[in-house]
Parts: C-alpha cells; sequence; structure tokens
C-alpha cells in the first residue's frame, strides 16, 4: 500500500482529480468505480471544474458505482444514483450508456447483482476505482463480519453505516434504509489500480487497522493490503493512528 498524507482534504481532493484526468487522458475508455458519500465531494467538484475549463473529457469513459440502498429508486433523492446525478452526472459529458448502476428496486434483486456483476466482467473490470472507508472499516457496503463475498450482492447494513447515512434521508432514523446492493470484494480487489481516500479525525482507527492491522473479515478494508496497486490517500487527521 502507498501511503500519502496531505496538508488538507482539498490538497488530496485536488491531487486526485489530477490523477483521475491524468488516467483518463492515458485511456480514454477507461472502466471506473465510483463511491458516493461525504468524503469523495471535493473530488467530484474539482472533476467538474477541471471538465469546465476543458481538461477534462469524459465521453468514452464507463462508470460503474459501488453500491446502492435496497428499497430506494433512483428518482429519489436519497438515492446514490441521485447524488451522483446532483454532484457530477449532470455536470460532465459521460454518455449515459456508459453510467452502470445497480437498481436497488428491481423486482429480483439476486438477478439484479448478476447482471451487474456480468456487465462489470463485459466491460473487462474496473481499471481504477475510487474508495473511501467506512469508520467500522467497510469497503463499498461490504460490512465487517465473520466473512467476505467476492461476487455483487444484498446485505444488511450495519447500525453505524445507517447512521452514517443519516443525512441522505432527511435525518430521519425511519427512513434509512436496511438493507443495500453492494459490489462485492472480487471486484474490487481485481481493479487495476485502488485509491482510496479517507478524511478526518473519525476515519484514524479505521485506517490504522486497514494498513497495520491483520488481514481480516473484521476489517474489509484490510484486504487492499493484498491489491496490487493501492493508494490510500489521506489528511493529517485520518492519518494520525499511523505509526
Ligand atoms: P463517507 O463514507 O465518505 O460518507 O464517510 C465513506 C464510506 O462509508 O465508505
Amino acid at each position: 500500500m502507498n501511503i500519502r498524507v496531505f496538508d488538507s482534504e482539498q490538497q488530496a481532493a485536488a491531487a486526485c482529480a489530477t490523477r483521475l484526468a491524468e488516467a483518463v487522458r492515458a485511456r480514454p475508455s477507461l472502466v471506473l468505480g465510483l463511491p458516493t458519500g461525504r468524503t469523495p465531494l471535493h473530488v467530484y467538484r474539482e472533476l467538474v471544474a477541471l471538465h469546465g475549463r476543458g481538461a477534462l473529457a469524459l465521453s468514452g469513459v464507463r462508470t460503474f458505482n459501488l453500491d446502492e440502498f435496497v428499497g430506494v429508486p433512483a428518482t429519489d433523492g436519497g438515492s446514490f444514483r441521485a447524488y451522483m446525478d446532483r454532484h457530477f452526472f449532470r455536470h460532465v459529458d459521460l454518455a449515459p450508456g456508459n453510467i452502470h448502476f445497480l437498481d436497488g428496486v428491481a423486482e429480483d434483486l439476486e438477478a439484479e447483482c448478476a447482471r451487474y456483476d456480468a456487465a462489470l466482467v463485459r466491460a473487462g473490470g474496473l481499471g481504477l476505482v475510487l474508495l473511501g472507508i467506512g469508520a467500522n472499516g467497510h469497503l463499498a457496503f461490504n460490512e465487517p463480519g465473520e466473512s467476505l463475498v467476492a461476487a455483487c450482492h444484498r446485505t444488511r447494513l450495519s447500525r453505524e453505516t445507517r447512521v452514517a447515512n443519516l443525512m441522505l434521508f432527511g435525518d430521519d432514523p425511519g427512513r434509512v434504509p436496511m438493507e443495500a446492493l453492494t459490489l462485492g470484494m472480487g471486484a474490487l480487489l481485481q481493479a487495476g489500480r485502488a485509491v482510496l481516500l479517507a478524511f478526518g479525525e473519525g476515519k484514524a482507527e479505521a485506517v490504522r487497522a486497514m494498513v497495520q492491522g491483520p488481514v481480516t473479515p473484521r476489517c474489509p478494508a484490510s484486504f487492499l493490503q493484498l491489491h496490487r496497486d493501492a493508494e490510500v490517500w489521506l489528511d493529517a487527521a485520518a492519518a494520525r493512528a499511523l505509526q
């Protein structure tokens, strides 16, 4: 794992957007894995700014978002699809047909997961995946537990994760979904390159477990220790527990 510590979240986000733009220039049909949440917000803002300045063309890029809530349609403001439209998709030149998303209201959720994995295989897998980390060490919605799942799957969200997503649902705990669909560990670990971002003191312990702890399903992100090209970009607060 290659660890980089930046003076601020803004600096890390700007460097990350520059890195992504370089990767797209090098391979205009790059397959990108994209996260949601608070962490990548500045990165999306920077990418939109680069696009606005004519420094980033995404028309050939294919994207696969990492996860989506079960029971939440794309039209619901709390869905990850709505988040992506709001913060990224509607501001750039991605071709609508190149945007891939899990459908959390599909009639057959198992078939939906199989469809998504198959589409990703057809695209050649993730060329570069951008990741956040949960305060509990989760990666996408691969939650800590006794074991991990390689394939795209339906999963029960931990209490901690549901609390972390309250904001998307008007701070109403009753509206936060109990379950989600998520890419499995296989797709994430097979990505050509993984760039994980973590900011703030609340992530410091998870970052320590990911980087310096044992590889264990109790901290799914620790499996990135086995990835051939994983970078971890932090601000000073998130790096605080590293020795
Ligand atoms: P956050 O979520 O960016 O909102 O902290 C990260 C994650 O849960 O992976």
